[in-house]
């Protein structure tokens, strides 16, 4: 049988509980039909019994004559003898049997039914013991139906166990499936495979050497991006030196060529410095080792360095909530962080606009808001404004890694960062920036950072 559905669990349960309540049900049927003929055995073996001991004991007891007792359950009891032509001795007259059956069961016609009649023939009379067979088939079919019960009772218990069996077996595959779901680019780490059924040891162990592929094809592309912007740099100081001293030289008529020239130069600069942050903040590399850091503290001095630009296109930029909030970071990562965030709100915000940040600590983290007044982000381009050089507003100038940065550095301390269209009555972006508080526990920062 073919189960349509994509849950190997669903798919077993559904298998397993069927296949136990068929071999649940055969075994119902067989039992009903033993039950069946061993009460028919149980009423003749009663027949018979009851024909002896009228023989030995009762037949006194038996009336000449009598209508029954009117209860159709009841057994019939005819007894002849050789000098009468009718029942001598019976319980129901309207009942006659055949005398000039043997010894035996024999099934026979009287009082328009069906009887199932026991004949005992001694020497001087014949006893007649039967019952009605309906009566019996009734009777039978009762009690067959009582070996029936624990079947009904047994058939949904076997589904619940099934489905408990079959949920404690898969647990160790969700674990296993949200630990895979945890890998990305950012953590790279090998799938546990203690504890594993050996089934899925070889799949865990492949999974592992893909990761294991992956991560040292990341770290040659990390490698190679920071040797190249290494290698960039030193040629470009020197061209910018170069072109420094040149300045003097320059004809005027040359002058704006001259400065276009320079301000690519500088682009140039830029892009090399952002693409060296990147490879070290994608390789966990820090030159100083994290320390306790105060961000009301960051965030006003990063406020600071950029007022000159907000000043410069009359952008409002100020801090409404400054809560104290540490964490265990360096500062230039979180100088970089904060600074590409404001820097991407000034950048993006039309001239008169505001800037509003916020520093808030809750729930065990550390929450750096930067709410503005510019145009916002698509929302369809919103998942994608993390990735390496996208951009959506390509009339501004930019290389489209900033948020690159942003993000690896905030996932190097745990941390997550997110950006979304305002919904608070005004067009803007807000950037949340939210990184684990440092413990008042007294660990040590280094320590708690590894
Ligand atoms: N505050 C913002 N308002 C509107 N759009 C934004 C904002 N911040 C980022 N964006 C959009 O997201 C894109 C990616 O931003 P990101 O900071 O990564 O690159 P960039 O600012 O273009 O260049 P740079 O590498 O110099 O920062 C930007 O091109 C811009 O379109
Ligand atoms: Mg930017």
């Amino acid at each position: 049988m073919r189960i349509k559905t994509r849950s190997l669990s669903t798919q077993l349960i559904v298998s397993l509980g069927l296949l136990l309540s068929i071999f649940g049900i055969m075994q119902g049927v067989s039992s009903y039909r033993l039950a069946l003929v061993g009460v028919d055995a149980l009423l003749d073996d009663r027949l018979s019994t009851v024909a002896a001991r009228i023989r030995d004991v009762y037949e006194a007891a038996i009336p000449h004559r009598s209508n029954g007792s009117g209860n159709a359950d009841d057994i019939v009891v005819v007894v002849w003898t050789a000098e009468h032509k009718s029942p001598a001795r019976t319980t129901d007259s309207a009942v006659v049997f055949d005398r000039n059956s043997p010894t035996g069961f024999s099934q026979q016609f009287a009082a328009h039914e069906a009887w199932r009649v026991y004949t005992l023939v001694t020497y001087d009379e014949v006893i007649q013991v039967g019952q009605r067979i309906s009566v019996r088939v009734r009777m039978a079919q009762d009690s067959a139906a009582r070996a029936l019960m624990p079947i009904y009772v047994l058939i949904p218990a076997v589904w619940i166990a099934v489905y408990i069996c079959v949920r404690r077996a898969f647990r160790v595959l969700d674990r296993l499936g949200r630990r895979a779901q945890a890998i990305d680019s950012a953590h790279l780490v090998a799938l546990p495979d203690e504890g594993l059924p050996v089934e899925l040891l070889p799949f865990v162990s492949s999974i592992n050497r893909m990761i294991q592929r992956l991560d040292e094809s990341m770290r040659l592309e990390r490698d190679f991006i920071s040797d190249a912007a290494h290698e960039l740099r030193t040629p470009l100081t020197a061209l910018k030196l170069q072109a420094d001293n040149l300045q003097g030289d320059i004809a005027p008529q040359n002058r704006e060529r001259f400065q276009a020239l320079r301000r690519g130069i500088e682009r140039t600069s830029t892009l090399v410095e952002q693409l060296l942050q990147l490879a070290r903040a994608d390789a966990q590399m820090t030159s100083t080792p994290p320390a306790a850091l105060e961000l009301t503290a960051l965030v006003a001095s990063v406020v600071s360095e950029l007022l000159p630009i907000a000043n410069q296109k009359r952008i409002d930029i100020g801090a409404s909530e400054l809560t104290p909030a540490r964490i265990c970071a360096t500062e230039p990562d979180l100088h970089a962080v904060v600074k590409n965030l404001v820097g991407n709100a000034l950048r993006y915000t039309p001239a008169g606009g505001s800037i509003d940040l916020r520093v808030l600590a809750a729930d065990g983290y550390a929450r750096i808001e930067i709410a503005d007044t510019g145009p916002g982000i698509p929302e369809d381009a919103l998942p994608r404004v993390f990735d390496r050089f996208y951009r959506v507003n390509h009339g501004v100038e930019g290389s489209g890694l900033g948020l690159a940065i942003v993000r690896a550095i905030v996932t190097r301390y745990s941390g997550r960062v997110t950006l979304e269209n305002r919904h608070d009555g005004v067009t803007g972006l807000r950037a949340v920036v939210e990184i684990p508080l440092l413990a008042e526990d007294g660990v040590r920062c280094a320590e708690a950072t590894g």
